[in-house]
């Protein structure tokens, strides 16, 4: 198997204010929203890097010239339910021929251990280049599970995009599937003994979509 093993940790100065922004627990659901939609785009930026190109003959208004336009595998994106939505959402926008995958994923609150309610997958996923999406990367068992739906599927390119991990999470994702490569805002400290990220941003799906 070919080991990658490669985290990225996007250290852009208008990603990390954004991201502490998130974190301050006074950040309303209407703003900690846009900012995960922001951040997410500006994660993709990175993580899109290598996508590529080839050169296109046309005309600007002035001249013919050969310039450069996406090529190589399709996309597809795949979020996992319910807090990777707002990810996908957004990043869609800067790929918006990619094709879009759902996997329904909740983590049991005794075990931390996933819990897989639904997956919806483009039939055609081993063709294309996949960008998984999940803000928070914990103790990973969620990242791992998804990956491996996504393997079962077909899916031979992954790279995961999440704002927030912890070594712990990303050294579960690493032994299960060094192929994959992390994108991410940040690694913080470590969990604590709910399985929540510190000093982290609390529970990401409850602050996009109100529920607590
Ligand atoms: C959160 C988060 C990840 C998972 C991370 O989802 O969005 O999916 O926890 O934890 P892990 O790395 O320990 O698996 P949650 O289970 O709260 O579901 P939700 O998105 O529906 O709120
Ligand atoms: N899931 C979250 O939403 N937040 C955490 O800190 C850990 C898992």
């Amino acid at each position: 198997m070919l080991r990658v093993m490669k985290v990225t940790v996007v250290q852009h100065p208008l990603l990390q204010h954004k991201l502490t922004l998130m974190r301050d627990r006074e950040t309303g659901v209407k703003e900690f929203r846009e900012l995960a939609s922001e951040i997410s785009m500006l994660l993709a930026y990175e993580a899109m890097r290598d996508l590529e190109t080839e050169p296109v003959r046309l005309h600007t208004p002035i001249a013919e010239a050969d310039l450069p336009m996406l090529s190589g595998k399709k996309l597809a994106l795949v979020a996992i339910l319910r807090a990777g939505l707002v990810m996908t959402d957004a990043v869609v926008r800067l790929v918006p021929a990619a094709k879009i995958g759902h996997l329904g994923m909740y983590r049991d609150p005794e075990t931390l251990e996933p819990v897989a309610y639904y997956s919806k997958l483009p039939h055609d996923i081993a063709e294309r280049r996949v960008f998984l999406t999940d803000p928070m990367l914990a103790t990973g068992g969620s990242a791992v599970a998804a990956i491996d739906t996504l393997k079962a599927a077909g899916a031979q390119s992954i790279k995961l995009m999440t704002i927030l991990a912890v070594p712990e999470g990303i050294r579960r994702v690493q032994d299960a599937h060094p192929d994959v490569e992390i994108v991410t805002a940040a690694v913080d400290e470590r969990l604590n003994d709910h399985g929540y990220i510190v000093p982290g941003l609390g529970d990401a799906g409850d602050r996009i979509y109100g529920t607590k």
